[in-house]
């Protein structure tokens, strides 16, 4: 496949623009630098270790993963500083915890005392100690502590014999569906502040709190530059899609992942059909507005309706498909894209340069 031109490739088919993802995660690792935090990128977006290790050549300080499975995936491929940035409950996943712990310097999410229990057991009986983060929620409303709770639960957290709080984090998900970039950078701006301040409010409870994480694609640039964040944990930047474009945080140039489909059918002037359906592109919706399921890119037109393995384009006036021909389509949501897919085809210049193995890929456990 190496050197293959596009047009040579089998549809359809997830491309890597490898300039383009070079130049996100360069930006990223340099707003960074200049907010003098450390970058622990959210590898759940790419789940590729090649990827990784740019980001790490880049600057990186560790990676994020959301689960467990990810982080052994990242650990066999030689990262040894890994955050699962998730609430993590169990003692089976406490055990293989204990066996990573081993490897890697490691921390993981907490946000209740009975979660983080059934952790500190098993850090407990091998005698050794586990870093957890407290998840804080600063108002998108998915998980984590809210703000006023956070001193309670946290010395909680820290008196189990077994655990370490180690630092406080969030995530400002609802960033995604501010109307405008104002409205976006507002919440940045919160994230970060309410982050500091439950980070102070645990120090002034006598806990040694190291780590303020902040941490999404929309929120990075501004979160990170709130005095008293120590860390950054951004995943979709490396790609971007449709979504990032629709809220401002980048420009359609700044999109490294498209799907390569071939028309297959034009069964009516306003409707074309091709090969990528919702195991290629998923059914995620375009954010902050509903907006159909991809861009194809160089036309107005749009996918809007997508069945497994169809998906169905609304024919913009002036558009013109012809069965055979190949669009790229640009997706609303490049994580959930990359995870339906065993590789990445990464490409420069028309050609294809690299094969990029999506190895965390199916490690939801
Ligand atoms: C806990 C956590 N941290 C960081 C991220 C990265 O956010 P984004 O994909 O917007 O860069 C996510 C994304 O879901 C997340 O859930």
């Amino acid at each position: 496949m190496i050197g293959k031109g596009l047009d040579d490739l089998s549809t359809p088919a997830v491309l890597v623009d490898l300039d383009v993802l070079e130049r996100n995660i360069a930006r990223m690792a340099g707003w960074a630098r200049d907010a003098g935090v450390r970058l622990r990128p959210h590898a759940k977006t790419h789940k590729c270790p090649q990827i990784a290790r740019l980001q790490r050549a880049a600057g990186a300080w560790g990676l994020s993963v959301a689960k467990v499975g990810e982080a052994e995936v990242f650990a066999d491929a030689g990262f040894d500083d890994l955050f699962v940035a998730y609430p993590v409950v169990g003692e089976d996943k406490g055990r293989r915890l204990v066996a990573l712990g081993d490897r890697v310097r490691l921390a993981v999410g907490v946000d209740s005392v009975e979660g983080a229990a059934t952790l500190a057991g098993p850090f407990q009986d091998a005698g050794r100690s586990l870093d957890v983060l407290l998840k804080v929620d600063v108002g998108y409303g998915r998980v984590g502590v809210t703000p006023d709770r956070a001193v309670a639960v946290g010395q909680a957290v820290a008196e189990l014999p077994g655990l370490r709080l180690r630092g406080v984090f969030t995530h400002a998900g609802h960033g995604y569906l501010a109307e405008t970039k104002a409205g976006v950078d507002d919440i940045a701006r919160q994230e970060g502040e309410r982050l500091a301040a439950a980070a102070s409010d645990l120090r002034a409870a006598g806990l040694p709190i190291e780590e303020v994480s902040v941490g999404s694609t929309p929120t990075a640039a501004q979160a990170m530059r709130v005095a008293a964040v120590t860390e950054c944990r951004p995943g979709n930047y490396v790609f971007h899609d449709a979504t990032q474009v629709a809220l401002g945080t980048c420009r359609l140039e700044d999109c490294a992942l498209t799907v390569v489909a071939t028309v297959v059918s034009v069964p009516a002037p306003d409707r074309a059909v091709v090969d990528a359906g919702s195991k290629t592109l998923s059914s995620d919706p375009l954010r902050p507005r509903a907006g159909g399921y991809g861009q194809v890119l160089g036309r107005a037109s749009r996918i809007e309706k997508l069945s497994e393995e169809h998906g169905v384009i609304a024919v913009a006036p002036g558009d013109v498909f012809r069965v055979g021909e190949r669009v790229r389509i640009l997706p609303n949501h490049a994580c959930v894209v990359a995870n339906l897919h065993d590789r990445l085809i990464g490409v420069s210049g028309g050609r294809v340069e690299t094969v990029l193995d999506v190895a965390a890929r199916g490690r939801v456990r």
